[in-house]
């Protein structure tokens, strides 16, 4: 077998706020997310400086207008979650401080959807159409001279329709503003790469680009230093003495030798720091401090994907980049917990869906140790919708792959590129023309990582069939598959050195794509669509009761759904019954259990292909007395029996074949108790899994994710709101209403359930409860202090939970 070979280590990056010992100090990237004044709709005028903006809502970024609005039947599509987008106007007033004299000043704008024009003082400075890349606008020339103020106002638009799913609208990533010395290093200009890892030693290869500003021919050396994870220097490197002409750029390497080097995986994701200074005399000019990680990565036809050199398959899924109940505003805490979730739900890996995240999701990933496939596009010149980026896909497409791959290259999570899912012309010639192109973008900026795309089947495409797809696989290092495990074995043999992952793949056929990967050691993984709830695309992972004679209803549900329901997780963080299977075919739980909810009489369940039955890990059927319910017990066990409050109903054989491989499937009359499962092996009993009848609600249980929070606004405390019984167990058949309040250091900035139909507005103080739960997500003011969470609701007492919000670095 032709082996693949693609072995690059890499040593990370994300950049932070330093400046060295200068004496003149000012951060050197300096939030620009406060003080902001909103307005939605069209406006003339607000572009120059005396316009009155006094009425105008004042806000802070990251913000996301169309979570705001409620839901209605009238606004917005079933494929945005029936949200508006329209136009947005943003301004900010501000004034240059004496230490930014002569300096470069930029703002970088993190993401903003979508169709973004910036203008200062009156001027237009620039315009950056693609909702999803990070841009940097060079302010300099048209910035008042210090002491003055400034009046900076940015357009968002997002007209017509132009996302398959639920986009935002609105500045809903970070502002910030870079002042930087006139020899500087070029935004996203360092980049480190490890061109040998052993566990005794490596080199870290650090390049940087500079540029000089200034009018004069400059001397000056540069600095390179890592530091280890206890802040201690485990190696430095000094350029010396290098010359750089007045307006030229130029690119210096340093390197540094680490002995015993901790190396960075997803069991142990050690971050070490590195800083990179730029020395004028004995001054120490432009200068920054980045973390990052240390580890090696190949993708082999014979051992798959290595991590270290091991071997590891990819337990992937597919997210966009919304945070649910916030909408797409890109809170940081809310980044860092989606990644908390897909930890905790055994992914070791996602796949951004379909466009490059925020940079604190990232962040998250380094940190936690989740593997990613960071994916620029959803559509190249052919259009999915009239008004999506294939409007801009000629002029901009390379300035957009540049900003993911610079932006991105040096975290250590993410391992593979991926340029589009699936691209409508992607087996046309044109098609295969821009997937070259597209890669050597990529190619240009990294060649540490393999280029992939989703391809999928050509239902897109009438006349072309699956043996087209050689075409859309042929620049590709990495071959993706939406949806197509059942082509692996064929395409293996046709094409026996393809690497193959599974870009794409539902929740009922999981356990026949990770059969596939297990067995075969050029499949590498498989994420599935998708690993969390979305907003938009309502309804494509439904499973609805319909009467019996009557037709199924459509994939994508209307009004009101508004959420895609297709996700192992939902979008307030629990476990959706697919996971249990999940959790047994990943080898994550030994045995976990689910009930089938009873279907009325003249009923029968109509599930589309990426739902999932409506059954529940909940023994809660009060009114089905005596009545047969379907039990599903999901197990690599052998056989599992079952006891209903303490007999023995039955013993069955799990399924070995699929579609109901590691199934057991009981029929068992419904009493109120305890029904326990047990794994049986070789006639001996092993684990269990329990669900029990919860009596009635007595209490609201509150509990924040964390107690004590940071003073700042981007941190939040998830608190779950439970309704329990005397003996604290959840209820899950008695939802009701539930009345917030808040009082101290913050606010409530969403609360909501996780239902797909429950169109109450996320801004709402009294959520619904569902399945016995609701969340809320409480933002600190940015003041020190405490916060005071009450509910109450009909018939249950009110009760509080306290957070501390402590100033903590
Ligand atoms: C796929 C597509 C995803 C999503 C999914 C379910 O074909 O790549 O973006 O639309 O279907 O609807």
């Amino acid at each position: 077998m032709k082996t693949k070979m693609y072995l690059y280590s890499l040593l990370v990056v994300f950049i932070t706020v330093s400046c060295g010992t200068q004496t003149e100090k000012f951060p050197r990237f300096l939030s620009f997310d406060t003080g902001w004044k909103f307005h939605h709709g069209e406006l003339t005028g607000a572009t120059h400086s005396i316009f009155d903006d006094s009425e105008w809502q004042s806000l802070d970024l990251p913000h996301d207008w169309s979570v705001e609005l409620p839901f209605s039947k009238e606004s917005g599509e079933i494929a945005t979650a029936h949200t508006v987008g329209g136009t947005g106007w943003y301004r900010k007033n501000f004034t240059l401080q004496p230490e930014q004299e002569n300096k470069i000043i930029q703002l970088y704008f993190e993401g903003a959807y979508m169709e973004t024009e910036v203008w200062l003082n009156g001027r237009k400075v620039d315009e950056h159409p693609y909702g999803y890349t990070s841009f940097f606008c060079d302010i300099s020339s048209y910035c008042n001279p210090v002491g003055e103020e400034n009046t900076l106002a940015v357009k968002v638009s997002s007209p017509g329709k132009n996302s398959r799913w639920y986009a935002g609208a609105g500045i809903y990533r970070h502002v910030r503003m870079i002042t930087a010395d006139r020899l500087h290093f070029d935004n996203w200009g360092v980049f480190i790469t490890t061109p040998a890892v052993t566990e005794e030693k490596a080199i870290v290869h650090i390049s940087t680009d500079i540029s000089n500003d200034t009018d004069d021919l400059q001397e000056f050396e540069v600095i390179f230093q890592v530091k280890d994870n206890t802040n201690k220097v485990a190696g430095e490197k000094i350029v010396h003495l290098t010359t750089l002409k007045a307006d030229e750029k130029l690119t210096l390497y340093g390197e540094v030798e680490l002995e015993k080097p901790s190396l960075w995986s997803i069991e142990t994701p050690i971050l070490y720091t590195a800083t990179v200074s730029i020395q004028t005399g004995n001054r120490i000019g432009d200068e920054v401090s980045e973390s990052f990680g240390i580890r090696s990565i190949s993708f082999d036809t014979e051992k798959g994907f290595l991590l270290n050199g091991q071997t590891l398959k990819l337990k992937g899924g597919c997210v966009h980049h919304d945070n649910g109940l916030l909408g797409a505003a890109s809170i940081d805490r809310a980044e860092e917990k989606k990644v908390e979730w897909l930890k905790t739900n055994g992914f070791n890996a996602v796949r951004c869906a379909h466009n490059p995240p925020s940079e604190k999701f990232l962040e998250a990933c380094d940190r936690m140790g989740i593997l990613v496939m960071d994916e620029a596009f959803d559509q190249w010149q052919k259009m999915k919708n009239p008004e999506d980026y294939h409007r801009f896909f000629d002029e901009w497409h390379e300035k957009d792959v540049v900003s993911m791959v610079k932006r991105d290259r040096n975290h250590p999570s993410i391992i593979l590129w991926s340029i589009g899912n699936e691209i409508k012309e992607r087996a046309d010639l044109s098609g295969v023309e821009i997937a070259k192109r597209l890669k050597s973008i990529v190619q240009e900026q990294d060649t540490t990582r393999p280029v992939t795309a989703a391809i999928n089947d050509f239902w897109d495409n009438p006349g072309l069939k699956w043996e087209d797809s050689e075409r859309a696989f042929s620049m590709l290092d990495v071959c993706g598959y939406n949806y197509k495990w059942d082509k692996y074995e064929n395409d293996m043999e046709l094409f026996p050195d393809r690497i193959l992952v599974g870009t794409e793949s539902t929740a009922m056929e999981c356990a026949e794509n990770w059969d596939l990967v297990e067995k075969y050691p050029n499949i590498i993984g498989d994420f599935i669509w998708t690993a969390i709830d979305y907003l938009g695309e309502s309804g494509i992972g439904h499973a609805v009761e319909v009467k019996n004679g009557e037709k199924e209803p459509p994939l994508f549900l209307d009004y009101p759904w508004f959420n895609a329901w297709c996700g192992d997780i939902d979008i307030c963080g629990n476990k959706k019954p697919q996971s249990l299977l999940r959790d047994v075919v990943w080898n994550e739980s030994k045995i976990t259990m689910a009930v089938h909810k009873p279907l009325p009489e003249g009923y029968y369940e109509s599930i589309s292909y990426w739902g999932w039955r409506e059954e529940y890990p909940e023994w809660n059927w009060k009114g089905h007395e005596n009545q047969p319910l379907t039990v599903r017990v999901f197990t690599r066990y052998p056989a599992v029996r079952l006891y209903l409050n303490g007999q023995l109903l039955e013993e069955k054989a799990v399924s070995t074949e699929h579609p109901t491989k590691y199934t057991a499937l009981f029929s068992v009359e419904y009493q109120a108790g305890e029904l326990k499962a047990t794994g049986v092996e070789s006639g001996e009993e092993k684990e269990s899994v329990i669900l029990r009848t919860a009596g009635a609600p007595t209490k609201i249980r509150l509990t924040p994710d964390r107690t004590q929070i940071k003073n700042s606004r981007n941190d939040l405390s998830y608190i779950r709101i439970e309704l329990i019984d005397k003996e604290g167990f959840v209820v899950p058949d008695a939802d009701c209403q539930v009345r917030l309040s808040i009082s101290g250091q913050g606010e409530i900035a969403a609360s909501g359930n996780a239902s797909p139909t429950d169109m109450e507005s996320f801004r709402s103080l009294t959520p619904t409860t569902f399945h016995g739960k609701a969340l809320a997500i409480v933002r600190p003011t940015g003041q020190s202090g405490v916060i005071v969470l009450k509910a109450v609701a009909e018939g249950l007492p009110e009760t509080s939970v306290e957070i501390k919000v402590n100033f903590i670095h």
